[in-house]
């Protein structure tokens, strides 16, 4: 999604806000600008593409020390160079960079346009800089005039702007786009995301929605948009540079995959209680009885959340035996759903800035539910809003593929799972204790299984050509399918289908051939020997069958065309080891593509918009 860098202090504005925005590539882009005050006036430079082509054609801009960057990931109108951010008012003297969405652009444009004013975009965005403009006209401030414009603004934002009259100031404001402060020497920094600012300083402050900052190199005044003077604490940041750089991999993606073992091991630290065969988890220390008690779970999530969140339907409703309910939360939001009384609202969300799952959240909370998050990113706005919550503890996910976020919020649905398991009785101390052991061990089989990443990639270069894939499985599995079939489809752009696995002869079974590969999730579990005839009837139509089986499966060997091994496990904890050679499989087939695995096309790694 897009992404903002906002700089005034005393070094080279456009050096800071050129690797502030790289910082910021992961997050997906379609085209980049910087505006910096250049001996008095506006110099603006955009471009469709790569912020490395951006640079290129900076001018020489030594001598500024203030301006704001943007990267821009298309919503109103094409990535091209017109539409991409900074965007300026009728004189050129006011620029702003703009995330989120005006919903109500199109009545303002013409509102603005029978006043005189003229626009060169087709953005959204461009109608911020003219009413601005408009009421800095009539109060000469540009704080005011911001304040003043965004009164008359519907829809989400978060937006820096800068000009010429006040050549010392940036104003930002935000509601439902983040946007985070950071405080340093004689200078001070602005950005959507914290990892634009970590290279100069670790003290930040996070803007909540309807909050407005005019930031100089001295200081920064927080106000709500009402102008009333805000105090907020300063936070320090703890995560290192190098942990949201690529560490040696060829690919952020694939760093993740092999960071699973010490990401899942963060997940449950400290929340594993061995002797009692439970779990704890702080952010639910003061609602533990509520969620003991509650009558039904509905689960709100988006895309690899949603999969993680089906995951937890199956093993909440095995083990805990509480009915769960799992929604898209871009469905639930606006069909007026029925809440009652006993029901708990989760969001799974990484970003924590998902804009279906917060106002999903909101709308649950609207209709007067508990609702709670499972979230990755701390501090982020689904975190804020939710009642109560766990965060997962994957730490920064760049590749927009999410993988290691997707095992983490595996883990903490489990913790949540075993948790009430034993709160409602519906196990045993020795079934919970064996639950804690088997999590124990959880960390060195996904070992075992990244160390075999080299089989995974042979299988890919067989495969790559392929144009449709098929993913099957059962019970549990068939999230885990789901799984693997957006990651392929999202990454390398071939068409793959996850599918329950007994489905397959309703429709899915006219598609195969001997050009239809499909992929088996067969473990050795309470489906196993019905999944063994799903795999014998694709055998019979011909197609390649990839299979991912537990160790030793003889059975399998003798149906299988490929098979790759995972460590044998509980089956509520399978998803765990069993994604991750599909995401091994989908990383090597779009390498050998020659796709961008990290910001593969026209996707997003926080999606605030609808
Ligand atoms: C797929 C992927 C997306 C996200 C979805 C929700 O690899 O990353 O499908 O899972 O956009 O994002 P979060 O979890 O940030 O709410």
């Amino acid at each position: 999604m897009c992404g903002i860098v906002g700089y005034v202090g005393v070094k080279n504005a456009s050096k800071v806000l050129i690797e502030g925005l790289k910082r910021l590539e992961y997050r997906g882009y379609d085209s980049a600008g910087i505006s910096v005050l250049l001996n008095g006036h506006l110099a603006i430079s955009k471009t469709p593409g790569k912020v490395s082509r951006l640079e290129k054609m900076l001018p020489d801009a030594g001598s500024s020390v203030i301006g704001i960057g943007h990267t821009r990931w298309a919503t109103h109108g094409e990535p091209n160079t017109v539409n991409a951010h900074p965007h300026t008012d009728c004189s050129g003297r006011i620029a702003i960079i703009h995330n989120g969405i005006i919903e109500n652009y199109s009545a303002l444009r013409t509102k603005l346009a029978s006043m005189g004013h003229a626009f060169k975009s087709q953005t959204d965005t461009e109608v911020l800089a003219h009413l601005i403009e408009e009421f800095n006209k009539r109060f000469m401030n540009l704080e005011i005039a911001v304040r003043l414009a965004l009164k008359e603004v519907d829809g989400t934002f978060g937006i820096v702007v800068m000009s010429e009259s006040e050549p010392d100031v940036l104003v930002a404001a935000r509601r439902g786009s983040p946007l985070v402060i950071g405080l340093g020497d004689s200078e001070n920094l602005i950005a959507s995301d914290a990892s634009a600012l970590i290279k100069h300083t670790r003290e930040v402050i996070y803007l909540h929605d309807n909050e407005i900052a005019v930031i100089t190199k001295e200081k920064v005044q927080l106000k709500n948009l009402e102008d009333e003077a805000v105090e907020r604490e300063t936070e320090h940041l703890t995560f290192d540079l190098e942990q949201i750089e690529k560490g040696g991999y060829a690919h952020f993606m694939l760093k993740e995959i092999h960071e699973q073992p010490d990401t899942v091991l963060n997940s449950m630290r400290g929340r594993l209680i061995d002797a009692d065969g439970i779990s704890m988890m702080g952010g639910l220390r003061e609602v533990e009885e509520k969620i003991a008690k509650a009558r039904r779970f509905v689960i709100l999530a988006c895309g690899t959340s949603w999969h993680a969140a089906l995951v937890g339907k199956y093993i909440i409703e095995q083990y805990a035996k509480i009915p769960v309910e799992v929604d898209y939360a871009s469905e639930f939001r606006y069909r007026n759903p029925v809440l009652l009384d006993g029901d708990i609202v989760w969001a799974i969300s990484q970003s924590g800035e998902t804009l279906d799952t917060l106002a999903a959240l909101r709308e649950a909370k609207k209709k007067g539910a508990d609702a709670y998050g499972i979230v990755n990113v701390v501090g982020s706005t689904i975190a804020r809003e939710s009642d109560a919550g766990v965060y997962i503890h994957a730490g920064p996910e760049i590749g927009v593929a999410s993988t290691k976020a997707f095992t983490s919020q595996l883990v903490v649905l489990n913790l949540i799972n075993l948790y009430l398991a034993r709160k409602r009785k519906s196990i045993t101390l020795e079934q919970g204790k064996e639950i804690v052991e088997e999590m124990h061990r959880i960390p060195d089989k996904i070992r075992k299984i990244v160390e075999n990443a080299g089989q995974v990639e042979s299988i890919a270069e067989e495969f790559k050509e392929s144009r449709n894939f098929l993913y099957l499985g059962r019970g549990v599995n068939f999230p885990v399918a789901l799984e693997g079939a957006l990651k392929l489809k999202e990454i390398s752009y071939i068409h793959a289908e996850g599918y329950p696995a007994a489905e397959m002869k309703h429709g899915p079974i006219a598609l195969i051939d001997e050009n239809m590969p499909a992929v088996f999730i067969a473990l050795r579990d309470s489906t196993y020997d019905k999944i063994l005839s799903n795999i014998q009837e694709v055998r019979a139509r011909k197609g390649n069958v990839i299979v991912i089986a537990n160790e030793a499966d003889d059975r399998l060997k003798e149906l299988a065309d490929h098979i790759i091994e995972v460590p044998t496990t509980l089956e509520a904890l399978s998803p765990i080891l069993s994604v991750i050679p599909l995401q091994l499989l989908s990383y090597y087939i779009a390498v050998k593509r020659g796709c961008n695995v990290d910001q593969p096309r026209n996707l997003a790694k926080s999606v605030t918009v609808e």
